[in-house]
């Protein structure tokens, strides 16, 4: 099918930074196509579009089910394909430490957070290689790059597993058209923020990016000319040591 606007398939879309994302590569002209389990959120991000002009659909899904992304995978490519690629879902649990740590939310944090991020690229990358054209842009963390001991195992796992991800992405299809981002912020005032032990208040959540400043990055890489490649971004709030 041909298509006349560029496609941004964007998981987590549903809220928070993958909601900012969504409109904003909708303003700029991209058909967007929203993930997450929760299709009521999807929805209403889908609608916000639509208010705006754009032209939005929602695709519920569950990142962590392989079967669920490869048939995802497959509806878009059988309807036109995916130009770009946000992968912004993401989890972290309350009990993260080792002296208390949650192994059953271990397996669902690496679960969203990696494997899953892996099953959707690899959802959409033989219609970008086929193409000759494609973007992935991992929102992933600042915990990625600089040592964040209150971030808790499974998802500094996780995230550094999501740099090596856009790393193997870059070293493989490099000269193919097919460009990877490891995006990754420091804290966004953000749902994310009330899993932590302890949540922050108010005037902490008042110093921390917001979704919007991350959707201009990710606009940013994604209005980038093919020649350039823009390997890893952070983006931390002003505040931060
Ligand atoms: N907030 C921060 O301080 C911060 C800092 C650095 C990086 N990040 C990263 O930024 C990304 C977006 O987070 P956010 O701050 O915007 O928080 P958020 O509003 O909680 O967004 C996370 C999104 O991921 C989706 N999600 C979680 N698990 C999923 C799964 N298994 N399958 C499909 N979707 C799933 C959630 O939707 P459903 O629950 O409906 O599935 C939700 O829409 C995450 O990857 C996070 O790790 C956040």
């Amino acid at each position: 099918m041909q298509r006349v606007r560029r496609r941004a398939w964007v998981t987590g879309g549903g809220s928070g930074v993958g909601a900012a994302c969504a409109l904003v590569l909708a303003t700029g002209g991209h058909e967007v196509v929203v993930s997450g389990r929760r299709a009521d959120r999807l929805d209403a991000v889908v609608a916000a579009v639509r208010a705006t002009g754009g032209v939005a659909h929602a695709l519920p899904l569950d990142v962590a089910d392989p079967a669920a992304v490869a048939a995802a995978g497959a509806q878009l490519e059988a309807d036109g394909g995916v130009d770009v690629l946000v992968a912004a879902a993401g989890l972290n649990a309350r009990r993260r430490h080792w002296d208390d740590l949650d192994l059953a939310a271990l397996d669902g944090i690496v679960s969203a957070n990696l494997t899953g991020l892996a099953h959707c690229v690899a959802a959409v990358l033989p219609g970008m290689r086929q193409r000759g054209d494609g973007q992935v842009v991992a929102v992933s963390s600042r915990a990625a790059v600089v040592r964040s001991p209150g971030a808790g195992a499974a998802y500094r796992m996780s995230k550094t597993g999501a740099g090596q991800l856009v790393a193997s992405l870059n070293d493989d299809l490099h000269g193919e058209g097919v460009r990877a981002t490891h995006l990754c912020p420091g804290d966004i005032a953000t749902a994310f923020v009330d899993a932590r032990p302890v949540v922050p208040d108010d005037a902490a959540r008042a110093v921390m990016l917001t979704p919007d400043d991350v959707a201009r990055a990710v606009a940013f890489v994604v209005a980038t000319p093919a020649r350039v490649r823009v390997d890893e971004l952070v983006i931390s709030p002003s505040a931060t040591p």
